[in-house]
């Protein structure tokens, strides 16, 4: 039985340019590189300059079965966001449409599905109506949601009050207790402390085995690989693959690998001031040649260029970060300039490079991706999710002529055996 059907799903936003308000502004900053980068973007005919026009999603259909557990993979700005909004009735499609069998529930952004002005009791009353359900049936839920959340304390306080955190695991609780046919989860269990996630996922895995339709939009390839049986891969608006789960990560772990070579110039998935950004990673051996990749147990160099949008600008001080995720998606470390303790101050110019010094890479042989995150002046200038990949080939850590033994972790601890107490 068919539970969603999606028929030709386009979707288009109107960019408008010169606008001070803060979203707007980052939308002029996308639309401005676009231009820049003088391509060829599907959809933009319009030729007022204050006024283009563009496609979060082109010609998608697809089909999801009762019961099916659906991932939905791809890179940031690729319409994931937008196509989950489009099933929840949140927003409209352009053209084309998505016929629903069953009650939704979704989980999205922050700041959807709540209202804020009302307490968390009052919330849990008005979603389990908007599902359809009694009074008395959400009363059977009530305590079984507040216990899941852990916001009991907070239950008379406006929403509007509560931290993102707090928000996400009450948001959570409502749409999985509350019986819903459909389950649509975007990226916002990223905002929850680890443990919750787990706890999340695992209710997932749960309502699903009980025959619930899920949609679950992650970059975790883990996740979607623990809770999903099925994936949709999109890519700039487009349906780039859907089918069994393993065969459509795989089709986008190889794309993600292939951008590695991309000029970050050209990226516009990107958030921030665009006062400082990223523009090339270059990876370096330890005697600062330009390397195709690192070792495992080598020390070396990954070497950040960056560019000022205004070279006369005020100067700020500059922080930088970049977080290492492993083939499926899991952060796996972080290096930052915050928690290194190193301070850039007041840089400015037309371009610079920032080189991070790794002494001994512990990593284990394998592809990584990165996402690179700035902040000049105190405030997010550049921040692009997968950003690239790097890959580390394989390498004697331990000087033995030995490597770590298949499916035995992921990195290298120096560490050493003694034996004592013998008796
Ligand atoms: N309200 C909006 N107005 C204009 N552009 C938008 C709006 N919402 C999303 N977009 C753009 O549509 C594209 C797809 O966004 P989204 O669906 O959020 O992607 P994802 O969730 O895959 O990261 C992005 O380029 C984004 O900037
Ligand atoms: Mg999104």
């Amino acid at each position: 039985m068919l539970a969603i059907k999606s028929e030709h799903l386009n979707k288009k936003y109107i960019l408008k340019h010169r606008d001070k308000e803060p979203y707007h502004a980052l939308r002029d900053v996308i639309a401005r590189s676009i231009r820049k980068a003088g391509k060829s973007l599907v959809g933009i005919k319009d030729s007022n300059p204050s006024r283009e026009e563009f496609y979060a999603l082109k010609d998608v259909s697809f089909e999801i079965n009762e019961g099916d557990r659906f991932g939905i993979i791809g890179r940031n700005g690729a319409g994931k966001s937008t196509l989950l909004k489009i099933i929840s009735r949140i927003t409209q499609p352009t053209s084309g449409k998505v016929s629903i069998k069953g009650r939704v529930a979704s989980l999205l952004e922050v700041g959807t599905g709540f209202h804020p002005e009302l307490s968390g009791r009052e919330n849990i009353f008005l979603n389990g109506s908007v599902l359809g359900m009694t009074r008395a049936e959400i009363k059977n839920k009530f305590d079984e949601i507040v216990s899941f959340s852990g916001v009991e304390r907070f239950l008379d306080t406006p929403v509007k009050r509560y931290s993102s955190g707090m928000y996400v695991r009450l948001a959570f609780a409502v749409a999985a207790h509350l019986e819903p046919e459909i389950l649509v989860v975007d990226e916002v269990l990223a905002v929850g402390d680890a443990e919750f996630q787990k706890k999340c996922l695992g209710k997932m895995k749960d309502v699903a085995s009980g025959g619930l339709t899920v949609l679950f939009v992650s970059h975790n390839m883990a996740a979607v690989q623990n809770l999903c049986n099925k994936a949709l891969y999109l890519k700039e608006g487009k349906l780039e693959m859907t089918g069994e789960k393993d065969a459509v990560i795989s089709e986008y772990l190889r794309s993600t690998v292939d951008s590695s070579r991309a000029d970050l110039r050209d990226r516009k998935d990107r958030k921030g001031n665009g006062i400082v950004r990223f523009r090339s990673v270059t990876l370096r051996d330890e005697k600062e040649n330009v390397v195709n990749s690192l070792q495992s147990g080598s020390g070396g160099f990954i070497c950040l260029g960056i560019e000022f949008r205004n070279p006369g600008e005020q100067a700020g001080p500059l922080h930088v970060s970049m977080g290492i995720d492993d083939d499926l998606g899991q952060r796996i470390t972080h290096f930052n300039t915050e928690t290194s303790g190193t301070v850039f101050p007041a840089v400015n110019g037309e371009s610079a490079e920032v080189w991070i010094h790794i002494p001994r890479l512990p990593l284990k042989h394998g592809n990584y991706t990165f996402t690179l995150y700035c902040t000049h002046a105190g405030e997010i200038s550049d921040w692009i999710m997968n950003a690239g990949s790097f890959h580390v080939e394989p390498g004697d850590y331990f000087g033995t002529g030995k490597l770590l033994p298949e499916g035995q972790g992921k990195f290298y601890v120096e560490h050493s055996f003694q034996l004592k107490n013998i008796s």
